[in-house]
């Protein structure tokens, strides 16, 4: 492993991890892009109520959210910061229905950069952490200027990360060589290495979902959360601890720093969503960051990097984290599917238990 000293700042970093790449300096000057908005939106969100920006912008995007004030600038700041200096060809957005396309032939460059401007933003009014989402793809050779440009499969991805705004400001990235994280120091304004390599541990017994979702979801992921909730007293053995920020960056950044499993599975709350995470800007970047980190990432059925997206702002089941969970996810699932699932006993009606199921 390569021993970063030192202040490593991003910059430095990019350059020397992207040396051996095709356009890598290219990419290199789209993540400092990206790391100038972050500061940007850094500096906007952590005025809080100060900033006199809080509150409902009084739109809805294009999933029928109520757009909150901060999305609309965040939105605003990565583009302007990405889109002049002839590196991204196109860019979407979560805020915006359509693509936006760089029409000058001298500043358009050979990336797409998708993005969540701001993950969690209804949490940004309490004060709880909230965060940028992005992903770089290649924009095809032959180019048609539409949305099945950005319709690539997550594996395709050149680079992705996202940035918590918490008590410190982060950037989390990849560029398929490891998952790195970089700490923002405010007074300086650099992004400095403090979390070279991130190894999401195997093992965890922590678990983050809505579990106010329970009668909606699978089989398969009521099986495994009432297995953790079980604890000692179940087939797991082993107490479980539960977590839930509602904010996937912090959720996400949890699990990377001290493992877990996060899901956001497929439910039937509406049945007309497969998931409520969205696939482009929000499940394949994440996945990216998660697999470079070691860990896996799923539907619960496959890869989530292997998913061929149909639509901009098609929503999928995601299933994340420390790599033994996931697989014993995917194997309850498969067990499910295919009718070998034995039928699931609450301890708490075992035998010997206060609560005796009657037959
Ligand atoms: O997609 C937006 C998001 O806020 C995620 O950041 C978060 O994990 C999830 O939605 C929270 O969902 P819920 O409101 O069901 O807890």
């Amino acid at each position: 492993m390569r021993m970063y000293t030192g202040r490593t700042t991003l910059s430095k970093f990019l350059i020397e991890q992207l040396q051996d790449v095709d356009d890598g300096g290219q990419l290199a000057g789209l993540l400092v892009d990206v790391a100038a908005a972050v500061k940007t939106i850094a500096a906007l969100t952590g005025r809080g109520a100060l900033g006199g920006h809080h509150g409902e912008a009084g739109s809805a995007n294009v999933h029928g959210e109520t757009q909150t004030r901060l999305d609309l600038l965040a939105d605003e700041i990565m583009v302007e910061h990405c889109d002049w200096n002839g590196l991204v060809a196109g860019m979407v957005s979560e805020e915006r229905d359509e693509p936006i396309w760089v029409q000058s032939e001298e500043q358009k460059g050979g990336y797409l950069l998708i993005f969540d401007p701001l993950d969690g933003s209804s949490n940004v009014a309490m004060n709880v952490s909230v965060g940028t989402i992005f992903s770089i793809l290649r924009c095809p050779e032959d180019s048609r200027q539409d949305a099945s440009d950005f319709l690539q499969v997550g594996s395709g991805q050149v680079a992705a990360g996202y940035a918590i705004y918490g008590p410190a400001t982060m950037l989390v990235v990849t560029v398929g060589k490891g998952t790195h994280g970089f700490t923002l120091d405010r007074e300086v304004g650099n992004f400095v290495l403090t979390h070279p390599d991130i190894s999401i541990p195997e093992e965890t017994s922590e678990f983050a979902i809505n579990t106010s979702n329970e009668r909606f979801w699978e089989p398969p992921v009521q099986r495994y959360v009432s297995e953790c909730k079980a604890g000692s007293t179940g087939v797991r053995k082993r107490d479980f601890n539960m977590r839930w920020i509602a904010s996937m960056v912090a959720d996400v950044h949890r699990i990377l720093m001290r493992g877990g499993v996060f899901m956001y599975p497929r439910d039937t709350k509406d049945p007309a969503k497969p998931g409520r995470l969205r696939l482009l800007y929000e499940a394949n970047p994440i996945a990216f960051v998660i697999e470079q980190a070691g860990g896996a990432a799923s539907t619960g059925r496959v890869r989530l990097m292997d998913v061929p997206p149909e639509l901009l702002h098609q929503r999928i089941p995601v299933i994340l984290g420390s790599r033994n969970e996931i697989e014993r996810i995917e194997r309850y699932h498969r067990e499910y599917d295919s009718g070998d699932d034995k039928p699931y006993v609450n301890p708490l009606f075992k035998e010997r238990s206060l609560f005796r199921a009657e037959a």
